[in-house]
């Protein structure tokens, strides 16, 4: 089973969880403001060890129209299926003008229907902004 970092708390996640979901059953309340749906970025984390070289095409998107491209990830778009250590962005306990509310809770399935590529190969048909 893959091992998940997050905060420098470590826990072991059944392969092929999305990232956002075993970041929250690790207990940290991330925000998925869209659902998980490749929307808001309030899902974005910031990798520590373990970055995937892929990336949905909804992930690449959006990243590079709001200027983070580069700084940060979507974990509604990243499945666990290695060993990784991010940091999240965006929290309940550091956004206090959520009100506890992290957003709809994602669906255990990547969504749009997810499509990985080569980072590369994003960058390369869609330059970055
Ligand atoms: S972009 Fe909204 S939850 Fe990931």
């Amino acid at each position: 089973m893959p091992k998940l970092t997050v905060l420098d708390k470590t826990t072991e996640v059944a392969a092929g969880r999305r990232l956002v979901l075993a970041i929250e059953d690790a207990g940290v309340r991330i925000g998925h403001r869209c659902g998980g749906i490749a929307r808001c970025t309030t899902c974005r984390v910031q990798f520590v060890a373990g970055e995937p070289d892929t990336m949905t095409e909804a992930e690449y998107q959006l990243l590079n129209e709001r200027g983070l491209f580069g700084q940060y990830r979507l974990a509604c778009q990243i499945v666990c299926d290695h060993d990784m250590s991010v940091t999240p962005a965006l929290t309940a306990d550091n956004q206090p003008q959520w009100s506890g509310d992290t957003g709809p809770t994602p669906d255990a399935m990547v969504q749009p229907k997810a499509v990985w590529q080569p980072i590369s190969a994003l960058k390369a048909s869609h330059p970055p902004a």
